[in-house]
Formats: C-alpha cells, structure tokens, sequence
C-alpha cells in the first residue's frame, strides 16, 4: 500500500481477487512453443515472466482441454484431459508451478452448458445408453405442410441457424445452442450434475485457483422448451436466458465444490442487467464471485443484436457513461470489469481510435479499465494496443458464429453476397482477437517459427511487445505503470466511484475516493480537444489542488475551473 493511502474501517470485505488485475489467454493465439503455428501451454510457461514484469496476479486460461476444436475449445470431449495440440498435463502442471511461483493465480474455463458431440456422454446419449439417454435435450420433431421433418421449436443457435440437428441413430433432434457439435447438456437430470460437481473437484484439486464459467446464464431451460416470441437474435434468448431453475443450480454448485476452496468464479452472462446480476452476486445470492455483463458490449450492435448486420456501429460516450455508472454504482457485488476479450473486436479499434491517436486512446482506454470499480481484466495484446485486421473475403474468417451470422443473412434473401456484408465482420468478428499475438517484428510476430494457423495482423511491425519495452513512451509501459499504481492504490479497489458531468459529450470524468485517499479521473474519450469546468459538477467537491500522479500526455493541465484536455489525454489526479 502506498504510504499515503490510508484504510478507513468503511473498507469493504478483502479478498485477494478484488485486488488483483487479471489477464486473459487465448491458448492459439498467445505463443507456440514447437513450430506447429498453435500456440500452446509451453509457450504460456515461456512467458510467465513477461506477465509478471507487467504486474499481472490471474491468469484466465481459455480451454486447453481435449476438443476437436469445432469451437477452438468451447466444445470438450474430454473435460479431465489436456488436448494435445496444446500439450499435456504435466505441461499444464508446469505452467501452474511456474504461475504460482511467480505468485500468481490461475482460473480455467469452466464449459459446462455443452459437451462436444464427440463426448462420450453425447456418444453413449445418442445410442440410447440407459444411464446417459437423459444427459442431453432429445426431443421429436414434427412436420411442415409438404411433410419435411421441422425441429421442436423454433430456438436459432447463436452459430447461426436452428438450435436442433437430427441425429439419423437416435432419430431424434437435439439441442445445440451454439454449433451443432456442442449438444446442451441437461442440468434438469441430476447425473449431469454430478458429473460437473465432479469435474469441477477434480480440477479444484489439482490447485486451480477459480473458474470461468461459459455461457452459465443460458444452463437452464424452461418446461416446455416454448417458441421464442421476439426477433432478438438468436430466437428464443428470452426463453433460455436466466432460467427457471439457473439460481438452484449454481448454488447447488458452490455448496458441493467452490465453497469448499479459496477460490473465484466469474460467470459469463449475456443478457444481464444490474438487477438480474445482483441476484447472483448478493448476498442473497448464488455464490458467484464476479461476472461478465454484455451491457456495454451491446451499445453499438443493432436492435435484434450483435449477430444482425443491420443497425449497429455507432455508440456515444454519455450512454456509454450511463451503463457503467449504473454498474459502478448500483450492483450488489463485485464488479469484473473487460472491454474486449475473445470474442469481441480490439479495443482501441471499437472505442479508441486505431489511426492518428492509437497510443494515446489505448493509454486512455487502460487507464478507464484500471481506475474503475472491479476486477480488471486485460485482454492479451491490449497491452501494446492491438488492432483490429482486416478481412477481404469470408474465405478469411475463422470464427463460427460470424460465418454463421453471415450465411443466415444470405439464407433470408437480404443479401447477394457474402462481400456485402464486408463492414459488419470488420467491426464485429471474433476473429479480431485471435490473431497471433504480435511478440516482435520477426517473422509472423515472433509468434511461430512455422506457420500461423491464423494469420497475423499485418501491422506488427510496428505494433509488437519488444518495441513497445523498449519505448519508455508506449502503450506497454503506460499498462505496467497503471497496474502498479492500482497496487498502490486501495481507493482504485475499494473507494466509492462517483460520476461528474454525465452529460458531457466528450469527456469522462469520475471520482474514487477511500477515507481521505480522493482521486479524480478525467479522460478525453474524443479526437477534439475538449475544456472540462469542474466547477460545473453536480458532486460537491473541492477540486483546487490538483496534483497529476499518471497521465498520458507531457505537462497535464491542473487549474480546475478549466481542465483543457488534448485529444485522448487521460489523467489521473489526487486532489
Ligand atoms: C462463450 C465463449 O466465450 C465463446 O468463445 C464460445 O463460443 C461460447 N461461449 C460457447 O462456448
Ligand atoms: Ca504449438
């Protein structure tokens, strides 16, 4: 703790996952230790200390376990094996040693609302296996007016298309709310959910330190199993998102496995407000540590949401102001706090600006994600502020769920070919995060001697990890010092946030404050140069002394009654 920080006895409950900056791994993209252009759990360990140099405490590893990779992961065939295109389990062991060596902690990604099809629960299910028949959701289907063969209901998958396939063995469809190779398990049957009590302890045991958990809003399915009524993408969200039973099951959860260790969990939950939330994470809650809400995410995506190309792209800074806030202020909880992550688009590209003020709006964003409410979590090559790439055809893409997005459109008729919709994957792929991280300007960024299974973005020559370590001036440092300061700084933690001039169109500026510890964050989240009046404020606070602890501009203004601030200049105050 920084000397002049003092702990006022209003300080929250601690715990070590409040204070700490988590960072997140996506295993194919980040280093491949062996030349097979994947990147892999060995070349994770290889940069152990690259993460501790940045002040990293967590790290969220994506799945490595065993998969055909139909979902780079998300879809497990075996939930207690390491896949071998990432390595082996005393390798994943190594990479646990060697994080908590470095006294860091590592979270997995808990996959439970699907298998892979090609699980053998899915295998055994599909024969009709006495004891697996009822793991998945196995329905009849019936038949349209010329006599073809329609699914039970008329759910889409988030992968595009119908949430059902036909399975010729069992003759029988099943459900699938991703792709068809991730059959939903069914958590009504209570093998199932003792199996995942058991994977769970098993995973607790080897010394794991939390979990993610995939997809945890949607793992309970109403009675029924009724037809979507609205034309939100995909169909039927508001059937399956926060179903009847998803409360009794994830406390369930807790009560056999996580309250038993000290652990985190960090649920991922779309379609989730601050009330929903607080139902999971207060006290009268599940259990639950953290989660990930997709408010701010679904600020520039269309009216029927993000997989729909028509409506999206734009967003403004004062609406953006008012779904943090309320997250800020009125959660019952503890906040986890992301502003891009695997599936989403780069950050300094969605909310910065990639061109002219890259550096300086990526500074700016990390400075929004470290001085917040919450657990932060950066997202590998946030750090050196990586962009966006561009893809010129559909033959370009990886991911799933646009290619999906993509065919659907074609499908319905609102488009003659996939280049129209060139635009809509160039903001919103999945697949602007998985491009190889760039390491340095050798070839394919330092990140494989062979050749990348994606390839890399093409500006990493300029955008790479060692040139940014050696500009005392970059993106990188201006990360490393935020992270240490937020170490220092309890108030960043713990302290009340208090939002200032909410309406301004250009400017954030907000207040944390911890007994007599008050700092003021002011950013310019625009191109223009923008005057800020602090005495213009609502909250009654005396702004005289200022006096700037980090910024990301030489010479930061500090006459209060009027702050003029430079495009992107984000400063963090102590008045
Ligand atoms: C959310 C994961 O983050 C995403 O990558 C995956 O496709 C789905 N859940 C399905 O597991
Ligand atoms: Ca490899």
């Amino acid at each position: 703790m920084a000397p002049n920080s003092t702990v006022s006895s209003d300080t929250p409950d601690r715990q070590w996952w409040k204070e700490a900056v988590a960072y997140q791994i996506y295993p194919r993209s980040f280093n491949d230790s062996n030349g097979d252009g994947i990147g892999d759990i060995r070349g994770i360990t290889e940069k152990v200390d690259y993460l501790d140099s940045l002040g990293i405490d967590v790290v969220w590893l994506c799945p490595v376990y065993q998969s055909p990779q139909a979902d780079n992961g998300y879809d497990i065939s075996d939930y207690r094996s390491i896949d071998e295109q990432f390595g082996t389990m005393a390798d994943w062991e190594a990479l646990l040693e060697a994080l908590h060596a470095h006294d860091m902690r590592l979270l997995m990604d808990l996959v439970v609302n699907h298998t892979s099809d090609e699980h053998e629960w899915f295998q055994r299910s599909r024969r009709g296996d006495d004891a697996y028949k009822d793991y998945y959701y196995w329905r009849d289907g019936g038949e349209d007016e010329h006599g073809n063969p329609t699914p039970p209901n008329n759910w889409g998958s988030f992968m595009g298309g119908s949430a059902w396939t036909y399975d010729e063995l069992r003759e029988q469809w099943y459900l699938h709310l991703y792709d068809e190779k991730q059959p939903d398990l069914n958590w009504r049957n209570p093998d199932v959910r003792d199996e995942i009590a058991s994977l769970v302890e098993w995973w607790l045991e080897k010394g794991i330190d939390g979990f993610r958990l995939d997809a945890i809003h949607v793992i309970s399915k109403p009675e029924g199993l009724p037809n979507g009524t609205t034309d939100k993408k995909p169909i039927g969200s508001e059937e399956f998102s926060h179903g009847p039973r998803v409360h009794d099951y994830l406390r369930e959860l807790y009560d056999r496995t996580f309250a038993n260790y000290d652990v985190v969990t960090v649920g991922e939950m779309g379609e989730t407000t601050v009330d929903i939330a607080s139902e999971y994470l207060g006290e009268e809650g599940d259990g639950l540590d953290m989660l990930f809400h997709f408010e701010h995410m679904d600020i520039d995506v269309g009216p029927r949401g993000r997989w729909d190309p028509e409506g999206g792209g734009e967003w403004s800074l004062p609406e953006f102001k008012r779904i943090m806030s309320r997250w800020q202020t009125q959660l019952e909880g503890w906040n986890a706090q992301y502003l891009g992550n695997h599936d989403q688009p780069r950050i300094v590209s969605r909310f910065g600006n990639d061109g002219t003020y890259r550096g300086e709006s990526a500074k700016l964003l990390a400075t929004f994600l470290l001085t917040t409410h919450g657990t932060p979590f950066v997202y590998q090559g946030e750090e050196i502020g990586m962009t966006n790439a561009e893809f010129e055809s559909l033959d370009e893409l990886d991911d799933p769920m646009m290619i999906g997005a993509v065919e659907d459109y074609l499908a319905a008729g609102k488009a003659d070919s996939p280049e129209e919709l060139r635009e809509f994957w160039n903001t919103q792929s999945r697949d602007h995060a998985r491009t190889p991280m760039q390491w340095s300007d050798d070839e394919h960024a330092g990140f494989t001697d062979g050749k990348p299974w994606f390839p890399v973005n093409e500006n990493y020559r300029d955008i790479n990890v060692e040139a940014a370590r050696d500009d005392e001036g970059s993106v990188w440092h201006h990360y490393r010092e935020l992270i240490n300061f937020r170490h220092d700084e309890d108030a960043l933690v713990y302290g009340e946030y208090s939002l200032l001039l909410p309406d301004h169109e250009q400017v954030y500026a907000y207040t944390r404050v911890l007994g007599d510890d008050r700092l003021l964050i002011v950013l310019n989240w625009s191109e223009d140069p923008a005057t800020i009046d602090l005495g213009r404020t609502e909250v009654d606070f005396d702004f005289t002394d200022l006096s700037v602890c980090l910024s990301n501009y030489e010479e930061t203004a500090t006459e209060s009654d009027e702050l003029l601030f430079r495009p992107y200049e984000a400063a963090i105050y102590r008045y």
